[in-house]
């Protein structure tokens, strides 16, 4: 395809007779989304529970780690239907890295409500992008996967004006934030993606990801000053080097 719109495909049996640099391209998008929903809820939102102060905290933390094996699952099953063999989207069968973003060492409850605060608030980013997407089962999925993402940010909002309550909390809050948020840019994949060029080019995705990363950075903006913190200092090295990411 060169020219005009890119097509409106309504099932996976339908996608089998589109050409292969739009069927590889969405592969990619499914696999990604399988693997690193299934890596996060193992690296994040499993142990939080742990981490959790309280029942209530608790009750909710749970809640999230439900919906993100969910999302695997949803990714997995749809991946599956499309003719993507399992071990592509099973962190312990390939060989694809997962995010880099789950490298970072969760060890208190104030990290993980900077997690949801900052790395859901990136995740709703790329969630949004799909809803539009010329794959109607993917622009599907996007949309029942959406408003548990934006539970999963809100949840970072609420417990995080509870710890920013006390002077202390929220000293431990900003200093979660400080640590997590350079390494939420590169999750936005480089600047000159020739992915993203193709995912645009098929009507998959919607932005570039230089628009989404600078979209990004003034909701973090909104959040983080909606909680009375300060905004983290920007690494210029991340825009210099962008890796990690989804691309
Ligand atoms: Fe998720
Ligand atoms: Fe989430």
């Amino acid at each position: 395809m060169t020219t005009g719109k890119p097509p409106q495909v309504k099932t996976c049996e339908e996608l089998r007779h589109q050409p292969e640099e739009f069927r590889l391209a969405l592969e990619k998008i499914v696999v990604s989304h399988a693997i690193n929903e299934l890596y996060g809820a193992r690296a994040f939102d499993e142990p939080a529970i742990a981490l959790a102060p309280t029942p209530y905290a608790k009750w909710l933390t749970c809640r999230v780690a439900m919906e993100e094996y969910g999302h695997h699952v949803r990714f997995f099953e749809l991946g599956r239907e499309m003719g993507i063999a399992e071990a592509r989207m099973l962190p312990e069968k390939t060989h694809k890295r997962p995010l880099t973003i789950f490298d970072f060492p969760l060890k208190t409850w104030e990290e993980f409500v900077a997690i949801k605060l900052l790395g859901d608030l990136a995740e709703i980013l790329q969630v949004e992008d799909l809803l539009h997407c010329s794959f109607v089962p993917l622009r599907n999925l996007a949309r029942m996967t959406l408003p548990e993402e934006r539970f999963h940010a809100q949840f970072g909002v609420d417990f995080g004006s509870e710890l920013a309550a006390t002077a202390a909390g929220k000293r431990r809050l900003q200093d979660g934030v400080e640590r997590f948020f350079p390494i939420t840019l590169p999750f936005f994949g480089s600047a000159k993606s020739r992915n993203n060029e193709i995912f645009r080019r098929w009507g998959i995705k919607q932005r570039t990801n230089e628009e989404m990363r600078a979209d990004y950075l003034s909701r973090v903006a909104a959040a983080v000053t909606g909680l009375g913190l300060a905004m983290p200092s920007l690494p210029e090295a991340h825009f210099q080097k962008p890796a990690g990411g989804i691309d």
